[in-house]
């Protein structure tokens, strides 16, 4: 059975399931939050869950400090992703993003059969929105993907240059904030939502709250657009186990804000050993590094030393992203990396 056309020459998203000592090729945290586990869930399995995840909606209007009813649910912030193409985008219509960015935005795109169309990077890896606006005025997108902090490289786009491009594109605007609270928080769109009604911003639970596993992500956005996807989503699309836990995450959000400080000295150590190393860093504002290595394969000669980080394909092939673990991962990997270098230095 041959799929649609758009399937046919799609390369779906990679994910490696491989057993490895060390992993940190997918930016995820610790469990930090349930260490001993958690039991006693009070929900009805027999039953359907809360379609609209009230209970949910609530505890994470208090964390951002916005009314449940700009806020939906998704299950992880990549169904939120994929329901903004589905809900906005018509074949043909064209989506814009950035170059590198968060691998799925065009995914999503083949799948859909838009034209995805990426505004290049500058050379250091920094985003030029006064670029991105020139290509808006040319394409004329009705998406418009932003990722900041940026996936993989770690940039963080100025507040200011966001609504620049805001008040000068009727698209929808859709700010990926995935890694915001890795950050001092104040480059957020959230605040505004309200100014902008063709704005959505979106989070996930899988960075900094450690809850990867149980796929919980959410877009902020006007009223009105909320109404929308709500009426395109499936339905009962969060499982009651996933928003219990959500709930339950969000009361101990004092944690994640130590965990967040913990990761950032972290980073700020492993950028500097890097760097004495001999690796190119581009400053990060996210709970990963985007370097650059001379090694030859240098994910590959990790791999073979048990420790998986993220590698590039194309232009970006001697790039790589690594998120920071915990103190000791950190430590192992930075051994690991000094005897590839010896290694590399005697074969030569
Ligand atoms: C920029 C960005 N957006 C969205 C996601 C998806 O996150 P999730 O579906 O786990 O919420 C990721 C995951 O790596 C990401 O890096």
């Amino acid at each position: 059975m041959n799929p649609k056309e758009s399937i046919a020459l799609l390369k779906g998203y990679k994910t490696n399931e491989a057993q490895f000592e060390i992993r940190l090729d997918a930016n995820e945290s610790k469990n930090f939050l349930f260490p001993e586990g958690i039991s006693n869930l009070d929900i009805e399995i027999n039953l359907y869950p809360d379609n609209q995840a009230t209970a949910l909606r609530t505890e994470i209007g208090k964390y951002i400090g916005v009314n449940p009813e700009m806020i939906i649910e998704g299950n992880g912030s990549s169904e939120l992703l994929e329901l903004l193409v589905k809900t906005y985008v018509d074949k043909n219509e064209v989506i814009l993003s950035f170059e590198p960015s968060f691998s799925m935005y065009p995914i999503y795109s083949q799948i859909y059969s838009t034209s995805y169309i990426a505004v290049p990077s500058n050379k250091d890896f920094s985003l030029n929105l006064d670029l991105m606006i020139e290509y808006a005025k040319k394409y004329n997108p009705k998406l418009i993907f932003i990722c900041t902090p940026n996936n993989p490289t770690g940039y963080l786009i100025p507040k200011e240059e966001i609504i620049k491009l805001l008040n000068q594109t009727n698209a929808l605007v859709a700010v990926d904030e995935a890694y915001m609270e890795f950050t001092n928080g104040l480059s957020s769109m959230i605040d505004q939502i309200q100014e902008y009604p063709n704005l959505v911003v979106l989070r996930t639970m899988s960075k900094a709250f450690g809850l990867a596993g149980i796929r919980l992500g959410y877009l902020l956005g006007n009223q009105n657009i909320i109404e929308t996807l709500n009426k395109v989503k499936s339905p009962y699309h969060l499982n009651s186990l996933s928003q219990s836990v959500g709930v339950l995450a969000l009361k101990k959000v004092d944690l994640v804000k130590e965990n967040v400080l913990t990761i950032q000295k972290r980073r700020q150590l492993l950028e500097l050993e890097l760097s004495n190393l001999g690796f190119t860093i581009y400053p990060s504002s996210g709970n990963f590094l985007f370097i650059q290595s001379a090694i030859q394969n240098f994910d590959k000669l990790l791999m073979n030393k048990g420790i998986l980080i993220r590698g590039f394909l194309g232009d970006l092939k001697s790039y790589y992203r690594i998120t920071v673990g915990t103190k000791e991962e950190n430590e192992i990997l930075v051994k690991r990396i000094e005897e590839i270098i010896h290694e590399n230095i005697n074969n030569h």
